[in-house]
């Protein structure tokens, strides 16, 4: 469900609604009848498909709508959040669909507010924002920049895509990885060499980015441990950055006492150059010879850790150029891996960099699962459902699997 209110942002609501039906979302949207001045409804229905209401007093099946509406809601998002809405909306007053539905809705809810900075930090705005909160709302903060009466401030409407993320989040509670505390690494480390310079791969983080996604959006309480910089982690995502091996070996191996799912999809270097220089190699004539000494293995180091009644799921991923399967079997029973995703990466258009991937997903005992090209998000909920398969179906882990 999707509430409009009459903030210039409004317009802005059709991108979020657009993303949401995009992403395979049921968006009903309703507006107070200032909205429906500001973007006509037919803007959301065309994107929809669905009717708009903005009508207090009519009938949606018998019912009347405000009650159907609330009914119907998995989530309840109100974007844009005038300040008039956010104060009805604190004190209970139900004058328009937007706020009626609010009221009667038993569902998470979130809004994201859009106002003129003396609007938002006004003590009244902050008063009601703070009640809401208590209340179990969400709040998307507004961001900084442009705003509608020409300053720049505080109380521009929060970005379509963060809006949306927030409300993936929101909508995740009881999905069927709640419970559950998965520890992801993603990213190829980087070696350092001297001041300016390491060694590192080609690895961008994007299956593990993909994989922390996946999890957050099934329920769990996701932490991401990764080389590539904080710019685009979902909401909700507990980060933890890294550079070198030795630093994600240390990192994986204080987050396992709290991980039921350990999913190593990081492309960790095999060996860091022996020395780093503290001044910048200069350049000579000739060869240069650089002397490389291995790095830690941080999965065998993790099956050392773990006892014999240690119930931790771990996933490793083997990324590979020549007899996948046969290699990638071999780190499954090498490394005492739950499971293993193979990755041939010589397929075009798969791995490094990419969107997509076409893995293997291989198990002790178990068919191998062959995906075909799919978008890396889609891999990981297959990796989910297999690891969700193995250990017998959705139950509460702390309660059951940790026993
Ligand atoms: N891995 C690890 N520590 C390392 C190297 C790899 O924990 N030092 C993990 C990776 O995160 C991955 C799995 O081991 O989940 C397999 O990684 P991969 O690079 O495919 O294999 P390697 O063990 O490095 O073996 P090789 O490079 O010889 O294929």
């Amino acid at each position: 469900m999707l509430g409009v209110s009459a903030s210039i942002a409004a317009y802005k609501a059709v991108a979020i609604a657009s993303q949401l039906t995009q992403q395979g979302a049921l968006v009903d949207v309703i507006m107070t009848p200032e909205a429906a001045e500001l973007v006509r409804p037919l803007s959301f229905e065309a994107i929809t498909h669905r009717p708009v209401a903005f009508e207090m007093f009519r009938l949606i099946d018998s019912e009347i709508a405000h009650v159907a509406l609330a009914r119907s809601a998995d989530v309840f998002l109100v974007a844009p959040a005038t300040a008039h809405t956010i104060a009805k909306l604190a004190i209970g007053l139900a004058d328009d669909l937007v706020s009626a539905t609010a009221l009667s809705c038993q569902a998470p809810q979130l809004l994201a507010p859009a106002m003129e900075s003396g609007m938002w930090q006004h003590p009244a705005t902050v008063d009601h924002v703070k009640t809401l909160r208590e209340r179990g709302w969400t709040i998307v903060e507004p961001g900084v920049g442009h705003l509608a009466s020409g300053a720049v401030g505080e109380g521009r409407l929060a970005e379509p895509e963060q809006i949306v993320d927030v409300t993936k989040h929101v909508l995740a509670r009881g999905g069927d990885l709640a419970g559950w505390r998965v520890t992801i690494t993603a990213g190829g480390t980087r070696e350092p060499l001297d001041p300016v310079r390491f060694l590192s791969n080609r690895s961008s983080g994007k299956m593990g980015l993909a994989l922390a996604e996946a999890a957050r959006d099934r329920g769990a309480d996701v932490t991401l441990i990764w080389t590539s910089g904080a710019d685009s982690v979902p909401h909700g995502v507990q980060l933890v950055e890294v550079e070198q091996a030795e630093e994600m070996r240390a990192a994986v191996l204080a987050a396992l006492p709290r991980t039921d799912l350990l999913v190593m999809a990081a492309a960790v270097a095999d060996y860091r150059p022996a020395e780093a220089v503290g001044q910048k190699i200069k350049k000579a004539s000739g060869m240069l010879a650089l002397d490389l000494a291995p790095t830690v293995d941080v999965l065998q180091e993790v099956s050392k850790v773990r006892g014999p009644d240690d119930r931790t799921i771990v996933v490793g991923f083997a990324a590979e150029t020549e007899s996948v399967l046969d290699n990638a079997r071999k780190k499954l029973v090498d490394k005492r891996l739950d499971l293993v995703v193979a990755n041939d990466v010589t397929i075009q258009g798969s791995g490094f960099g990419s969107d997509f991937n076409q893995v293997s997903i291989l198990q002790e005992g178990e068919p191998d699962i062959d995906l075909p090209l799919l978008p890396k998000i889609e891999v990981a909920h297959h990796v989910y459902d297999a690891v969700l398969r193995m250990s017998g179906a959705s139950r509460d882990p702390s309660a059951e699997f940790r026993a």
